[in-house]
């Protein structure tokens, strides 16, 4: 009897997207209307660091809109969670809250968190759903200026690398879900994967991400459509050997 194979998910803006929340890179995206070099980077924080929290407080705000909500890709890779013999583990690039709130629990935000921020001063992390600017003051040392969204910018370290990278060695099935495939490390996690050559490989997004060639299987459509499907698929067949 094989052990039952581990699966690991990767997710980008375009699971989001028919929740109402902007992906980067579409003609209607976040970078179409502001540069990353001015609300996503250290440089822009430490340059101007009102103009960085308006961007995050803007975003934060939205997340509170009712007609935010997951939707059903994030509710079919939840019930994946839930009725997968072995382990999956959701690995977000998403810094919204949608995953959670679908009810996924193995879960790691590697970009970040829109509902964390930290302290540059004490490192305290603390949940936070309001507005931040520079003169809040930490609520644990109480200081001044140090306060930041717990969000990844260009040229910090993602988070959880370590744990992800030991799932992606191990894994029978990766999957990435409605990624452009753009920004490493996450771009490069498929190479990762198939230079093992022991996982079956998928993508599933609205159009062909930079990485496609790379995947074994490419399931092309809107996310709250063929998630679902892909998720029926695998708890009914399993997962196929890898190509
Ligand atoms: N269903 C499935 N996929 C979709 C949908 C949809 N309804 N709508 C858009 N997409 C796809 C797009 O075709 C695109 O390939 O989602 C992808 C979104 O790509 P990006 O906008 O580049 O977002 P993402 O890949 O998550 O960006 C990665 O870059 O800017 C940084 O930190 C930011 O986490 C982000 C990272």
């Amino acid at each position: 009897m094989t052990e039952t194979p581990s699966i690991v998910i990767l997710t980008g803006a375009g699971i989001s997207k028919e929740s109402g929340l902007d992906t980067f890179r579409d003609s209607d995206g976040i970078w179409a209307k502001v540069r990353i070099e001015d609300v996503a980077t250290p440089e822009a924080f430490a340059r101007n660091p009102s103009r960085v929290q308006e961007f995050y407080n803007a975003r934060r705000a939205g997340l509170k809109d009712p007609k935010v909500a997951p939707n059903a890709a994030h509710e079919a890779l939840a019930r994946l969670e839930r009725e997968w013999p072995g382990e999956v583990l959701l690995v977000t690039q998403n810094i919204d809250d949608l995953h959670e709130r679908a009810g996924s629990r193995n879960l790691i935000h590697m970009h970040g968190e829109l509902l964390k921020v930290r302290c540059e001063y004490c490192d305290a992390l603390l949940e936070w759903d309001d507005a931040l600017s520079t003169a809040t003051p930490c609520p644990h040392c109480g200081r001044k200026g140090g306060m930041r969204p717990h969000v990844v910018w260009f040229g910090e370290m993602p988070l959880g690398m370590d744990t992800i990278y030991e799932k992606l060695d191990t894994c029978g099935l990766f999957v990435s879900i409605g990624t452009s495939g753009n920004v490493y490390p996450a771009a490069g996690f498929v190479q990762h994967v198939r230079y093992r050559g022991l996982a079956h490989s998928v993508e599933l997004n609205l159009e062909p991400s930079q990485g496609a060639t790379l995947f074994a299987e490419v399931i092309l459509g809107p996310a709250t459509e063929i998630v679902p499907a892909f998720v029926d698929r695998i708890l009914k067949d399993g997962v196929p050997e890898a190509a």
